[in-house]
C-alpha cells in the first residue's frame, strides 16, 4: 500500500483494503443502477453523518443513473465503543417532496440495528415513495433489533473498526482502509 498515515500505528490489522473497497462499491453501485433505472421516481442517496460520508462519496460517483443527495445526522454513539440504545435526530431532512423519492439510506456500519430500523420507519411515515438501506459493513452478531439491509458490502466480526469514515473519538475517519483499532487505544 502506497498510502501511509501518522495514525497507521494505532491499527492492529487492516480488515478491508482500498482495493477491496473499490471492488465492493463498484458492485453495490451497479446493483443500485439496475434496481432504480426504471423506477420513474427520483433517486435520493441519504447519507447518515458523519461516518457514511466517504462511502457515500464513492458510491455516488459510481452510480450512473441520475441521483440526488441529502444528509441526516443522528446520534447513537457517544465517545465509547458500545451502543447507547437511543436514537436522536440531530439534523433532519428539510424537504416536502418525500413522496416523489426512492430513498437509499447510506450507512457506514450496522451494529445494534437501531439506527436504521428507526430511520426506515421515520422516512416511511414521512411519506417516502420507497426506502431501502445500504451499508458498507455489517456486524450481525451485535443486533439488538432484527434488521436486514438491502445492500451490504461486507459482514464483519464483532471488532471495533475505524477508517473509511468510521471514527473513534472523531479520529481515524480519513484512513483509506478499514482497520481494527488496537484495544489499548480505547482502554487507556
Ligand atoms: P446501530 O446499528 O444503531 O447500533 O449503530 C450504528 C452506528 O454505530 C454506526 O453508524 C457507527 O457510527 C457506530 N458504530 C458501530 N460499530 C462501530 C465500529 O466498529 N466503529 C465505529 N463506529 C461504529
Ligand atoms: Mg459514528
Amino acid at each position: 500500500m502506497v498510502h501511509s498515515s501518522l495514525l497507521d500505528h494505532d491499527i492492529e490489522r487492516i480488515l478491508v483494503s482500498p482495493e477491496e473497497i473499490d471492488r465492493i462499491t463498484t458492485e453495490i453501485a451497479a446493483q443500485i443502477d439496475d434496481d432504480f433505472r426504471d423506477s420513474g421516481k427520483r433517486l435520493l442517496l441519504l447519507c447518515i453523518l458523519k461516518g457514511s460520508v466517504v462511502f457515500m462519496g464513492d458510491l455516488m460517483k459510481k452510480i450512473s443513473i441520475p441521483v440526488e443527495i441529502d444528509f441526516m445526522k443522528v446520534s447513537s454513539y457517544g465517545k465509547s465503543t458500545s451502543t447507547s440504545g437511543r436514537i436522536n435526530i440531530l439534523l433532519d431532512l428539510q424537504r416536502k417532496d418525500l413522496s416523489e423519492l426512492d430513498i437509499v439510506i447510506v450507512e457506514d456500519i450496522i451494529d445494534s440495528g437501531r439506527t436504521l430500523s428507526y430511520l426506515v420507519e421515520y422516512l416511511k411515515l414521512g411519506g417516502a415513495h420507497s426506502v431501502k438501506t445500504c451499508t458498507m459493513l455489517d456486524k450481525p452478531s451485535r443486533r439488538q433489533v432484527e434488521f436486514y439491509p438491502d445492500y451490504r458490502g461486507l459482514e464483519i466480526p464483532d471488532e471495533f473498526v475505524v477508517g473509511y469514515g468510521l471514527d473513534y473519538a472523531e479520529q481515524y475517519r480519513a484512513l483509506p482502509y478499514i482497520g481494527i483499532l488496537k484495544p489499548e487505544v480505547y482502554t487507556k
